[in-house]
């Protein structure tokens, strides 16, 4: 009889300790490659991402991947993947401690015909904002399970935290277009870079006044180079752009290039990544990189550690850009604060 009692105590025990919230969580560091927990406890969800800074508040906009890593039947190669089910976002002040604002565009569960149904794919969403509009523009990777559809879709909302209208999707400039981000330059013209002619070659884009479209005017560049994974930047005049070689989701080496003119000619530097594993971009793959607001030369270079099997328990891999000797550099680091970039960084 006591024992039943005791048993009946560690029951409704452990029943209330399932039941509490989880706990919420200040983060003092970025740790490379471990689970990055939001304010409400819960690991963060946002692959593939992209950064918005907007009125001092940085938003960062990622795939939201939930539920079984699957191959599809009769794939050739390693397409992995989980159902869509759409785009997260996060806010912060200090780069730090995020919090969950939602999923800001949705999947459209009941249209299997529809670009963001379960069964197709959506990555690489990159939020931009327009001046003249007052739109804050999403743009991403949508494909079909297979990754044959090979195109951009583009959604617009009147806030950051959504919710973003999705408006459709096109092949820009009629050419293929898988993995992308899209940048606004400090003339307020934005492009889209984007993997194109089956990931051979990597085109540069300017969007319309609006940013809702291709202008018509596009570069093609590292060509039959299979580049992908684009990440783009501007630091003292001059465009970089970190890429990735096509691995499907394997880890490879990352090159940086650059260029005096946006549109191109670009020139290859070599691998920016040092320390251990370099060679694998630390196991990592390019996503974005951002400038810290209100600090000289402290840029983020955010990278995804996919885990192909397991796709959600990818992690994430936040590393400081370094300009020294004139050489940039992304040197490893296991545990760093954003706190701690130097304000003059040479
Ligand atoms: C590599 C890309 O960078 C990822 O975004 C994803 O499309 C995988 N390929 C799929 O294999």
């Amino acid at each position: 009889m006591k024992q039943a009692r005791r048993i009946g105590f560690l029951l409704l025990l452990l029943a209330g300790i399932y039941a509490m919230p989880a706990q919420a969580q200040q983060n003092d560091a970025i740790r490379p490659g471990e689970v990055w927990n939001d304010t409400d406890g819960n690991p963060i969800n946002a692959h593939g991402g992209g950064m918005l800074y907007h009125e001092g508040t940085y938003y960062w906009y990622g795939e939201y991947k939930t539920g079984k890593t699957i191959l599809p039947e009769g794939a050739t190669w390693d397409c992995y993947r989980t159902d869509v089910t759409g785009v997260s976002c996060y806010s912060s002040k200090d780069l730090l401690n995020w919090k969950f604002e939602g999923i800001v565009l949705p999947a459209v569960k009941d249209d299997p015909g529809h670009d963001l149904h379960p069964s197709k794919v959506l990555e690489r969403p990159k939020v931009i904002y327009n001046r003249k509009t007052g739109k804050f523009v999403m743009w991403a990777h949508v494909d079909s399970a297979d990754y044959g559809k090979a195109a951009a879709g583009v959604a617009v909302s009147d806030s950051p935290a959504g919710p973003f209208e999705y408006l459709g999707s096109f092949r820009p400039n009629d050419a293929m277009s898988r993995d992308q981000t899209v940048f606004v330059d400090d003339d307020g013209r934005a492009y889209q870079f984007y993997s194109s002619e089956n990931n051979a070659t990597l085109y540069i884009s300017l969007l319309t006044d609006d940013y809702l479209k291709p202008s018509g005017k596009f570069t093609r560049n590292f060509i039959k180079q299979s580049r992908e994974a684009p990440a783009v930047f501007k630091h003292e005049g001059k465009y970089y752009i970190i890429s990735s070689g096509c691995t499907g989701w394997d880890p490879n080496q990352a090159e940086i290039a650059v260029a005096d003119s946006i549109m191109g000619p670009w020139k290859v530097i070599g691998n920016p990544c040092t320390g251990p594993d370099a060679d694998k971009t630390f196991y990592a793959q390019s996503t974005y990189v951002f400038p810290v607001a209100g600090k000289k030369d402290a840029y983020i270079a955010m990278f995804d550690r996919w885990n192909k099997k397991d796709l959600p328990d990818s992690r994430y891999v936040w590393l400081p850009i370094e300009f020294k000797d004139g050489q940039i550099t992304i040197p490893w680091k296991a545990q760093w604060s954003p706190a701690s970039l130097e304000t003059s960084n040479k």
